[in-house]
């Protein structure tokens, strides 16, 4: 299904599929990302671009979630896992890659307030860094997919003693 996270009526329509289909919903993984902007620093940031990359890697995320949130709760053991970044890590901000790194650092707090919301509701909400992976984003020299790719699965099949709130890389917890 397409599926365009800025935009509320292409979320509605992935939804009313997911409903007509399952009538619950699993697992989601908010990975959707935009510009990586290595070309400036924060200085002179675009604040433009900075409007562009949170509407997709920070709106969009929780567009995306207090949308599905209904069908999450109709799962007996929902997981959201909002894919982040070492780039969002406050302990490494240095001013590079600014728009990249401010939608992660939100979407990292984004990640604490819905795992204390959603805590009655047996939802557990973690950040996960895939690591450098050699993707559009990455480019050459990342490594492979399915290895970035890894950390995302564990986050989304924990088990329900599995943490929640949590920011983690390879499985294994980082710093914020
Ligand atoms: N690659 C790395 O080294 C690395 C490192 C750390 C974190 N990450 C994170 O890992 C995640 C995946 O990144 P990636 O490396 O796979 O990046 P990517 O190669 O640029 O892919 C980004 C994906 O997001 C989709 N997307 C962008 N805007 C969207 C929107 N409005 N609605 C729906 N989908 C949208 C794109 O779809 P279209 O192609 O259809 O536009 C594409 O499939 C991101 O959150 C990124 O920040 C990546």
């Amino acid at each position: 299904m397409q599926l365009d996270i800025t935009d509320s009526d292409s979320i509605a329509a992935l939804l009313d599929l997911i409903t007509e289909r399952y009538g619950r919903l699993d697992v989601l993984i908010n990975n959707a990302a935009i510009l990586y902007d290595r070309w400036q620093t924060i200085v002179d940031a675009d604040l433009a671009q900075l409007q562009q990359a949170m509407d997709t890697n920070l709106y969009g995320a929780l567009r995306l979630t207090q949308a599905c949130l209904p069908l999450l709760r109709q799962a007996p053991h929902a997981r959201i896992v909002n894919v982040s970044s070492g780039a969002g890590a406050l302990r490494s901000m240095n001013g590079s890659t600014p728009v990249y790194s401010l939608s992660k650092i939100a979407l990292n707090g984004l990640t604490l307030m819905l795992a204390n919301q959603l805590k009655g509701d047996g939802i557990l909400v973690n950040a996960v860094c895939p690591g450098w992976v050699a993707t559009d984003m990455g480019g050459d020299g990342g490594r492979p997919i399915a290895e970035g790719a890894k950390g995302i699965v564990w986050a989304a099949s924990l088990p329900a003693d599995g943490p929640s709130g949590g920011f983690f890389r390879d499985g294994q917890a980082i710093e914020w």
